[in-house]
């Protein structure tokens, strides 16, 4: 029944897939726009006239206007209470993590504790942490990558101190989805709390009434494909109140002295937007969030679970002639809390990998876009990877940023995979995509995993 309702959304709002053969295979690293969503914004851009809103103007205002409905719009859409989150426009859920970076009150004897599999503009945050002498711990992750027992790792903190603690809503390498009750566990340990829910928001309601993140970090591109370049960082009002931004620009002061080397910021979250807004951006937003509230994201995410379930279960049953399994998942193999983010390896006959530069090629020159290394999220890679310590440690040794080159580091790990392949589906994904993806994949069987003649490989100097 859906599965209709899907495919005549997929005709009607993103036909130019199937107009220009293209399978889209990678919505964790954008979601796509909908037409209706264009239309929507086109209208918008041609019935106003629209000026920069920091003045008293009408056309000031008039964007303004935009901006405060699209604010109002996002925290009714997470459910947020307006006296407790405020919303912070950003650049992107990194521009939303930097904000904590730079402004959290980090200090010797606190504590900054982070999951080993968040992506790194998450782990970027223990530069500013480090700087300023707080301690930094990384929680490893357990069996199938999914979270262990937290308490361990939180118990100790000070609580006189200022402690943080930051993981993904749902892993951008794994697809596993992280338990939402950590975030209270967390409290109970004297941590704010930041959750990373950019690659949770696209196909999963977040409730702010029924989970309480001091800090919430989102990309709007990556729930709805347009507009690029507008994010969010929800924050509660109390947790926003302990920043302290180390500068101050156009927007968020209310009075500057030149004179006196004075400033006066914003009590509010208009203290952590720079300068003038992506006001044409920020409008666009509600038409995204419309568009997903017209589907409704319980039904897009019931979608997205029944093509991984059939994508998990074609894969693992790829088999060579020998009998020998062909897919190295990733992460969890069943449906159990996961998302529709599926990272694997393909394996040769002999169960040796099949390099995931060749596997892109052959997806690429099929049509189909997928991601290929580790996903910005090295940490989920090197437990994913089984790296041993010493020898990553040993490896990296030999790397400087001159002369960093992965093919080195390859070499150096020998038996251990570098990078992975990741697919991820999304809202207008249909089992045609996927049936594209398995003739892909079933190029590799049997005969090994040599590339066909006349394929070159692109260089393999950077991979994230
Ligand atoms: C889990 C997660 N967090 C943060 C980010 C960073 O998002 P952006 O590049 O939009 O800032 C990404 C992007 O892939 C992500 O998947």
């Amino acid at each position: 029944m859906d599965d209709a309702r899907f495919q005549e959304l997929r005709q009607r709002e993103f036909s130019r897939l199937d107009a220009l053969g293209h399978v889209y295979l990678d919505y964790t690293g954008a979601g796509l726009y909908s037409e209706a969503q264009v239309r929507a914004n086109a209208e918008m851009l041609c019935g106003s006239v629209l000026g920069n809103p920091h003045s008293r103007n009408p056309t000031s205002l008039a964007a303004t206007n935009l901006c405060e409905d699209a604010r109002r719009r996002v925290l009714d859409y997470f459910n947020a209470d307006p006296a407790l989150y405020e919303v912070v426009f950003t650049l992107n859920a990194s521009g939303a993590l930097k904000l904590i970076g730079e402004a959290y009150p980090w200090e010797p004897g606190g504590r900054f504790l982070l999951t080993a599999d968040n992506h790194n503009s998450v782990n970027g945050l223990r530069e500013f942490a480090q700087a300023h002498g707080a301690e930094v711990r990384y929680v490893p992750p357990g069996p199938e990558l999914r979270l262990p027992a937290l308490e361990e790792h939180l118990a100790g903190a000070d609580r006189a101190r200022h402690n943080l603690f930051a993981f993904p809503a749902q892993s951008n390498f794994s697809g596993v989805k992280y338990p939402l009750d950590a975030i209270g566990v967390a409290h109970e340990h004297g941590y704010h709390v930041v959750l990373d829910a950019a690659a949770f928001v696209p196909t999963n309601r977040l409730d702010l009434r029924g989970c309480a993140p001091d800090f919430v970090c989102v990309s709007f591109y990556k729930m709805f494909g347009f507009p690029t370049g507008v994010g969010v960082l929800l924050a509660r009002r109390n947790a926003l109140g302990e920043l302290h931004r180390p500068w101050f620009a156009g927007g968020t002061v209310r009075f500057v002295s030149a004179q006196n080397k004075v400033h006066l910021q914003h009590v509010t979250g208009r203290a952590f937007e720079d300068g003038t807004l992506n006001y044409l951006g920020i409008a666009a937003v509600p038409a995204g969030l419309d568009f997903l509230d017209e589907i409704g994201i319980e039904r897009i995410n019931a979608h997205v679970m029944r093509l991984t379930e059939a994508l998990l279960a074609d894969m693992l049953a790829l088999r060579h002639g020998n009998g020998a399994p062909m897919v190295r998942i990733y992460g969890p193999k069943t449906m159990e809390t996961r998302g529709g983010t599926v990272a694997f390896n393909l394996l040769d006959p002999r169960g040796g990998l099949v390099d995931f530069r060749m596997v892109e090629q052959r997806a690429s020159d099929a049509g189909i876009s997928l991601r290929t290394g580790f996903f910005c999220n090295p940490g989920a890679a090197e437990f994913a990877f089984e790296y041993p310590d010493e020898d990553a440690f040993r490896c990296i040794k030999q790397l400087t940023p001159e002369t960093f080159n992965i093919q080195v580091f390859s070499d150096c790990m020998s038996d251990h995979p570098v990078g992975a392949v990741r697919v991820s589906v999304g809202i207008a994904s249909n089992r045609a995509d996927l049936a594209r993806l398995m003739e892909v994949l079933c190029s590799f069987r049997d005969g090994g995993c040599e590339a066909p003649a006349g394929t070159e490989l692109p260089a393999l100097a950077t991979v994230d």
